[in-house]
């Protein structure tokens, strides 16, 4: 049996989706990069920040976004050439609007009728994944470390996976397969990277990290940055756009310099902020996976701040670093059928490992 995996990020470049099975290794076996109509994405950004009248904006967002998903779930099941009774589940993260892990009610809210999709693409759909863990007091996030533990923890090989997308977080995989693994966001991935160039020049991301690549580092801007208290703050800890996005840097008056400085500024401290997060943990391999491993600038940083040991792209594990993400969710929601649990305490900070998600049947 099939499962597939839906996971649309922070970043909002769209919805990635995967078909997979898990007999042996877990195998990717077609993707698809879905687009959101442009409508839908505005709406999206809009539930992102404090509004007026959101619940009369979430309602019809929810359906729409549902019938995006099952649009996407059809253009994957034609690619692939099967139909959906060979499909076991859907694993969906949804689309978060919301992440507040740390107030004295904390939660984290993750939208998509899942009813609607469970509906149209008639495939049982588990979603809902973050609230048990947040429950148990955990940070409900991230959630990807279960996975990477499962596809690439090695003997004897002391790694790191890092995923970079909106938000970036790090895996920590021990040599020693009885030692607990750990896990955190660091902070903003492309999030701030694609702000400030959608500020500057209107465009959605730095394509090949050809703008910051014209700028140089400004290293007063980037240490009043890397003092913001997230990066010092112990683990468990996860972040979200809610924090790092535009109103966090103009704070940081970014227009008294040149515009490809600051974005070269803003490529070392996602850069920088990861290597901090990692340098403890005497890693001998550091492999990444997410849209971050597109833009050369980021990857070329990251080398060159973490000399210790060798860092390239999950490509060279075999696991292409797009679709890693989605692979996760789909994992997940095979876990959530064989009763496996799906998050590690010691990354979330919960106070027990849960089989994650709810099922939404057709
Ligand atoms: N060719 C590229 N050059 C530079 N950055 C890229 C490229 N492709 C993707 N990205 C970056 O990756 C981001 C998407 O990464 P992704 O892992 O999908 O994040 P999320 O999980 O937040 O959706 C884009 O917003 C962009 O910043
Ligand atoms: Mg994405």
């Amino acid at each position: 049996m099939y499962y597939i995996g839906i996971m649309s990020g922070t970043s909002l470049d769209g919805i990635d989706l995967v078909l997979t099975c898990f007999n042996d290794q877990p195998k990717l076996i077609c993707s698809v990069l879905h687009p959101f109509p442009s409508t839908l994405k505005q709406q999206l950004l809009q539930l992102c920040q404090p509004g007026n009248n959101e619940i009369e904006l979430l309602g019809p967002t929810e359906q729409q976004l549902a019938q995006c998903y099952a649009a996407g779930v059809a253009a994957l099941l034609k690619q692939a050439n099967i139909t959906a009774n060979s499909v076991a589940a859907i694993g969906c993260h949804g689309q978060t609007i919301r992440h507040r892990p740390d107030g004295q009610y904390p939660f984290s809210l993750q939208i998509g009728d899942m009813h609607t999709l469970a509906m149209l693409c008639q495939i049982p759909v588990i979603a809902d994944f973050r609230r048990k863990d947040i429950a148990y007091g955990g940070q409900g996030a991230p959630l990807v470390p279960a996975f990477h533990r499962a596809v690439f923890q090695q003997a004897a090989s002391r790694r790191a996976i890092v995923n970079i997308g909106g938000i970036a977080n790090v895996t920590l995989l021990p040599a020693d397969s009885d030692r607990p693994v750990t896990g955190f966001d660091t902070g903003p991935g492309n999030a701030l990277l694609d702000n400030w160039v959608m500020h500057c020049h209107a465009k959605p991301y730095d394509e090949n990290g050809s703008f910051c690549s014209q700028g140089q580092v400004l290293p007063k801007l980037l240490s009043a940055m890397l003092a913001d208290p997230y990066f010092a703050k112990p683990a468990p800890k996860s972040t979200g756009r809610e924090y790092f996005n535009l109103n966090w840097l103009l704070p940081f008056r970014p227009e008294r310099f040149k515009a490809a400085d600051v974005q070269r500024t803003l490529c070392r401290l996602t850069a920088q902020s990861i290597a901090d997060s990692l340098h403890s943990s005497r890693l001998q391999q550091v492999y990444v996976c997410g849209g971050g491993v597109h833009n050369p600038v980021l990857m070329a940083d990251l080398a060159t701040l973490l000399p210790e040991c060798t860092v390239s792209s999950t490509d060279a594990l075999g696991v292409d670093a797009d679709w890693v993400e989605a692979m996760a969710f789909a994992w997940l929601a095979w876990a959530y059928q064989h009763q496996v649990t799906g998050n590690l305490p010691e990354v979330t900070g919960a106070s027990k490992a849960c089989v994650l998600g709810v099922p939404y049947l057709p």
